[in-house]
């Protein structure tokens, strides 16, 4: 397990419209969280996960951690009040205490070092096994590699001078609508070396990026970008949850 998984788990999901966590709403009886943490606690190159919380959420995050396989490889670090602010909390955790040993790795009585960064949003329930072998494949190359999509739709931009109100008008550049061939949708999980990501973040500290791979991109450092499955999807909105909730029915049937 030379992996450290981040969660940032410390939003207020604002859109998402309820009074508590998003992350606390059911998904198969299930917290939404547990969903991923339980994927990702399963693997055999994950030796911890750091789960970056809001204090108020701290003690629910606990007693639910419990009902989780490998419960003693979690640690509970304190968000921020943006996504990087909770993931740069949760970075700075990564090698200070040693992670537990599996039994196999307690051999000759060593932790294993971490070595790379796996950064995840807690709320992508769906993410598969299929998809983070191929992406925990590729960082090995590139030491920065992050799931992503084709853009299936057909892309406009709006010109930011004049998308004050609520209408907006479409931009064309050289009289040419954006192009969707080579764009791509960025996913979680993102999978960096832990030296790279680290000074990623140094670099760029203060600056808030919804998107952790931007800031390695903006050190000129390419990101392998691996095609992910499409149903790996973010529950950002209330019926967001309705279509996780079907799809993971289909899954287990
Ligand atoms: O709000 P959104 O769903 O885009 O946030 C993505 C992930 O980042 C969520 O899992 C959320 O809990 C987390 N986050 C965080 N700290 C913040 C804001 C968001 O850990 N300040």
């Amino acid at each position: 397990g030379s992996v450290a998984v981040i969660l940032p788990a410390a939003g207020s999901g604002s859109r998402f419209g309820d009074e508590e966590n998003k992350l606390f709403a059911l998904l198969r009886g299930r917290s939404l969280w547990m969903h991923a943490a339980e994927t990702l606690i399963r693997r055999q190159e994950v030796g911890q996960i750091l789960l970056a919380v809001a204090p108020c959420d701290r003690e629910r995050f606990e007693q639910q951690l419990l009902e989780l396989p490998h419960s003693d490889r979690f640690r509970i670090v304190e968000g921020g009040d943006q996504r990087s602010d909770s993931v740069a909390a949760a970075l700075a955790e990564v090698n200070r205490m040693p992670a537990p040993a599996t039994d196999e790795e307690a051999v000759d009585g060593l932790p294993p070092r971490i070595e790379w960064v796996a950064v995840h949003d807690a709320a992508r329930p769906l993410v598969r096994d299929s998809d983070l072998d191929a992406v925990f494949a590729h960082v090995g190359h590139s030491r920065a590699a992050i799931l992503a999509t084709p853009v299936t739709g057909t892309l406009k931009r709006s010109c930011p001078a004049i998308s004050g109100g609520s209408l907006f008008e479409s931009e064309t550049i050289n009289g040419i609508t954006f192009d969707r061939r080579g764009m791509w949708v960025a996913q979680t999980p993102q999978v960096f070396h832990l030296d790279l990501i680290r000074q990623a973040y140094q670099r760029h500290r203060g600056r808030s990026a919804t998107d952790d791979a931007e800031l390695v991109e903006r050190m000129g450092h390419p990101v392998a970008l691996v095609p992910g499955a499409a149903d790996n999807l973010k529950i950002t909105y209330p019926e967001d949850l309705l279509v996780a909730e079907a799809l993971l029915s289909e899954r287990l049937k």
